[in-house]
């Protein structure tokens, strides 16, 4: 069997023909009519007051932590340890500083580990970036007490939040403002895209002008730090329709999720080492997450014939030879998101991070170190999942 690592959930081409033929006639292929359009069914569906689409996350999130640094004067900005590399980026190309926080075991940023950065640096941070790893909620009410007691704001990098809930409520309004994907892997697929969420007209605003270089409508004057961060109309038409089809998506997801997870944690040992196998993300009660990957952790537990000395070792071997199992029995894999953050080959040139952990070794290191994605996407068959699964634990009798 050969199963890829994923497969794009877009609309039935029958559903954007119409559009993209009437689009491409008119020759405006610039955001225009789709774009807003999209924008309006994007407030709607997730319920705030403003969208702004963008032409990708990551240009988005450098746009709005620009502002961000303009508004406040500030240039230090705390982010986790475990995200793709876009939530650092967005610092470092505006020349700010990253403090790197701990994440907890389903790689959200980590609540004390903040607080101890902001109790560290009082009155220098310019903002809080949390993630929605994997589109579980970030640790939202938290984060908010913790923006209103220091005040400072917090931004979301919600790249995997379409689709997912926090409560009974869709992400988007968390925070100063929250930046979702459409990229072609995402939950809501349409090539290239990003859009800002917020409440603040302000923000809207700015964030309107900074995804047109800085410019006001019809005006070349630039008021603020930016890109080109258009949209294609194409891309708008296929994630217009693309929101008709994410709560059925989300069906698929969920009862592939269910699939899955029955078979966790999963372990496997012998008279030195016990290798845990364990999702990081699940449901909770406060969270439908969106699963744009299923993710497992490898943890290796050294005992040596004795659990009370025993301690827990880096996992990168055992989970590199399972990957490499995988793939050889034709299972697609991806190592989200290894390295972490302040491991990633740029930061060594010239660099250098602060990072806030408790204990020996950091959690978003032990996660990257130890992740494997495994194929997951909408129309996954039982039979695809249960060879998975097989194959997995045919790796995990092999590793040790
Ligand atoms: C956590 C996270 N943030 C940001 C991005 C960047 O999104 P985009 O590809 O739309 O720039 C990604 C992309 O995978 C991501 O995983």
């Amino acid at each position: 069997m050969k199963i890829p690592f994923y497969k794009p959930s877009l609309p039935p081409y029958d559903t954007i023909k119409k559009d993209v033929e009437d689009m491409y006639r008119s020759g405006m292929l610039a955001p225009s009519v789709y774009t807003n359009r999209f924008q309006e069914a994007v407030k709607e569906y997730l319920g705030v007051k403003y969208a702004v689409a963008f032409s990708n996350a990551s240009d988005a999130l450098m746009c709005l932590v620009a502002y961000i640094k303009h508004m406040t004067g500030k240039s230090k900005v705390i982010s986790p340890g475990f995200t793709f590399a876009a939530t650092w980026q967005s610092a470092d190309w505006n020349g700010m500083e990253s403090l790197i926080a701990d994440v907890n075991e389903h790689g959200c940023i980590d609540i004390k580990s903040v607080e101890r950065l902001l109790q560290k640096y009082p009155g220098e941070i310019a903002c809080i970036i949390g993630v929605h790893v994997f589109g579980y909620a970030a640790d939202v009410d938290e984060l908010k007490r913790l923006s209103i007691q220091y005040g400072v704001p917090v931004i979301y990098d919600a790249a995997h939040g379409f689709g997912a809930l926090y409560g009974w409520r869709p992400l988007g309004n968390n925070g100063l403002a929250e930046v979702f994907s459409i990229g072609t892997t995402k939950p809501l697929a349409a090539g290239e895209g990003g859009v800002v969420t917020t409440n603040d007209p302000t923000v809207a605003e700015a964030m309107y002008m900074a995804a047109m270089h800085g410019h006001k409508y019809g005006d070349l004057d630039v008021e603020l730090t930016s890109l080109n961060g258009r949209i294609q109309e194409f891309n708008s038409i296929v994630a217009y329709h693309g929101l008709s089809y994410l709560d059925e998506c989300m069906g698929w997801r969920w009862a592939a999720v269910d699939n899955y997870s029955k078979h966790f944690p999963m372990s496997f040992g012998n008279d030195k080492y016990d290798v845990c196998v364990s999702a990081v993300t699940d449901f909770s009660d406060r969270r439908y997450p969106s699963f744009k990957d299923y993710t497992i952790q490898v943890k290796v537990f050294n005992y040596g014939g004795d659990f009370e000395l025993g301690n827990w070792i880096n996992p990168k071997n055992t989970r590199d030879f399972i990957c490499e199992y995988l793939e050889n029995e034709g299972i697609g894999t991806k190592k989200y998101y290894y390295p972490c953050i302040p491991e990633l080959k740029v930061r060594s040139i010239n660099k250098t991070c602060e990072v806030d952990y408790e204990g020996d070794v950091p959690n978003y290191k032990m996660l990257a170190d130890g992740c494997i994605s495994i194929p997951f996407f909408v129309g996954i068959t039982e039979e695809e999942q249960k060879y998975v699964i097989s194959k997995l634990q045919e790796a995990l009798s092999k590793c040790i």
